[in-house]
């Protein structure tokens, strides 16, 4: 087995009282993502030339590759969800200084910041992904990407922050209402410091 499923930041039943149960995250994590860790393994154990290969080396060799297109999906959905986990804090919602700082620089404010992602999150069409780059230019943007795109895969920067807007992310907490989900996930959910910690490291 080459990838394996990464654990839980939190416990299952920790997002609960902020508006992700415990049946979202055992469904999300326990058979979602491991299903695409799984799907992975198989595909990987098939192929030489992906053995032994890293989870990025993976999805930048399969990226617009139709004969490959089982492995680029797997492989990017394993690599944006385990972002997802850690884009998640029971203590999430509040935006840390240094983070505010560059937010307001390149947006124009942390509310300027949240109206730009909640429009992303919401016009990504279908499945997808709004996510917090930063650019190889050195600024903040948001971009969304469908079904297991990933910037991984397009080299356009480091992800800070991401969120999941597959109907599996939401369905069980806020049925149809993807703008709920999106509200919630920004105040009271989103890892900020995780941001913060993974701009200060770039
Ligand atoms: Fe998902």
């Amino acid at each position: 087995m080459t990838f394996s499923l990464p654990s839980l930041p939190f416990s299952p039943g920790a997002l609960a009282a902020r508006g992700m149960c415990q049946e979202t995250l055992e469904l999300h994590h326990g058979k979602h993502h491991q299903a695409y860790v799984t799907a992975l393994n198989g595909l990987v154990d098939k192929n030489d030339v992906l053995k032994g290969k890293s989870l990025e080396d993976i999805i930048r060799l399969a990226h617009g590759r139709d004969d490959l297109a089982p492995v680029f999906n797997n492989a990017g959905q394993h690599w944006n969800h385990s972002l997802f986990w850690n884009s998640l804090s029971p203590e999430g919602g509040g935006v840390p200084g240094s983070l505010e700082k560059k937010l307001t620089a390149d947006f124009g404010g942390v509310d300027k910041f949240k109206e730009q992602f909640k429009a992303a999150a919401l016009g990504q069409f279908g499945s997808g992904w709004a996510w917090l780059i930063l650019g190889t230019e050195g600024r903040l943007k948001i971009t969304k990407t469908g079904n297991a795109g990933t910037p991984v895969a397009t080299r356009e920067g480091k992800a800070l922050l991401v969120i999941d807007v597959w109907e599996h992310a939401y369905y069980v907490d806020f049925r149809n209402r993807r703008a709920d989900f999106v509200d919630n996930f920004l105040a009271k959910l989103a890892n900020f410091e995780f941001a913060a910690a993974q701009l200060a490291a770039a």
